[in-house]
């Protein structure tokens, strides 16, 4: 079985298989595809053990080593991740590893706890919204450099910080990247923005959150976004190059819970 159900026209399938056929990889080249193709990829109540999500994420691509073995505890509650102070990041749309040069290729989550309220997950789509664009704002945008840092997304979460935290943020990469990622194996463009920009290069601070705040207002609009509404079990995979995502607002001493893994970036963004 491998059947296939678009959710909307431009983000989003739901991918019917059965756990077997999944964990094998018989149909991975199928997915790999898929996941391109549609930003986002979803196998409902797949409820797949840790073990099962490895095995799976090693068909599609190489396996990042953090966490156990690559899979990592999503979660607000510090006694269970110990990066759950980062977690509160994820409310605010991003890509993973923005800040590093080589961004996630993909990460996938399986939901083991669910938030009482809230706590959907949305991937927009922004090979799309940059096909989208006018040719002269394609023009405009192919000269724009943007400064991605740690430091962006955690003032919004710690609007208060010190002196202290902010030091220690900025021990962390950060990187200037194109506005526009010009994908060398797929010749496809994507918008390349979120939490972690910083400031646009050659501007006023002024003008870059105007010019930020506007391209994501356009980059978001509801036909670019897939909004997935869990079920425990459910497998979500986005491509991490072509998309952004964000985790809906949920009670910050909720017990929710998602099993994580990356897969590794395979191409740099420059
Ligand atoms: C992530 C992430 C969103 C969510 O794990 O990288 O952004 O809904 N998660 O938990
Ligand atoms: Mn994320």
């Amino acid at each position: 079985m491998f059947e296939t159900i678009d959710i909307s026209p431009r983000v989003g399938t739901e991918v019917k298989i059965s756990k077997a056929d999944l964990v094998s990889g018989k149909y991975a080249a199928e997915i790999e595809d898929l996941i391109k193709k549609r930003s986002a990829v979803v196998f409902k109540g797949m409820g797949l053990s840790a073990e099962e999500q490895l095995e799976f994420a090693g068909t599609i691509g190489t396996v990042t080593l953090l966490g156990e073995n690559g899979l990592s505890k999503i979660s607000l509650d510090p006694t269970v991740s110990d990066t759950a102070d980062y977690t509160r990041g994820a409310f605010y749309w991003h890509i993973d590893g923005a800040n590093d040069l080589y961004p996630a290729k993909a990460t996938m989550l399986t939901a083991e706890t669910l938030s009482e309220w809230g706590g959907d997950t949305l991937i927009c789509n922004t090979y799309a919204a940059y096909d989208d664009l006018p040719d002269e704002k394609k023009e405009e945008y192919s000269r724009i450099k943007v400064r991605h840092a740690l430091e962006a997304t955690q003032r919004m979460v710690h609007p208060d910080y010190s002196y202290a935290e902010l030091q220690r943020w900025r021990t962390r990469p950060s990187q200037t990247h194109p506005l526009v990622w010009h994908h060398k194996d797929s010749g496809l463009k994507s918008l390349v923005m979120g939490a972690t920009a910083y400031y646009v290069h050659d501007m006023s601070r002024e003008d870059s959150d105007a010019f930020l705040a506007q391209i994501m207002d356009y980059a978001t609009q509801d036909q670019y976004v897939y909004r997935h509404k869990w079920t425990v079990g459910d497998l979500l995979v986005w491509d991490n190059t072509g998309t952004m995502h964000r985790a809906d607002t949920y009670s910050l001493d909720s017990k929710r819970l998602m099993n994580r893994t990356t897969l590794e970036g395979e191409e740099a963004l420059s």
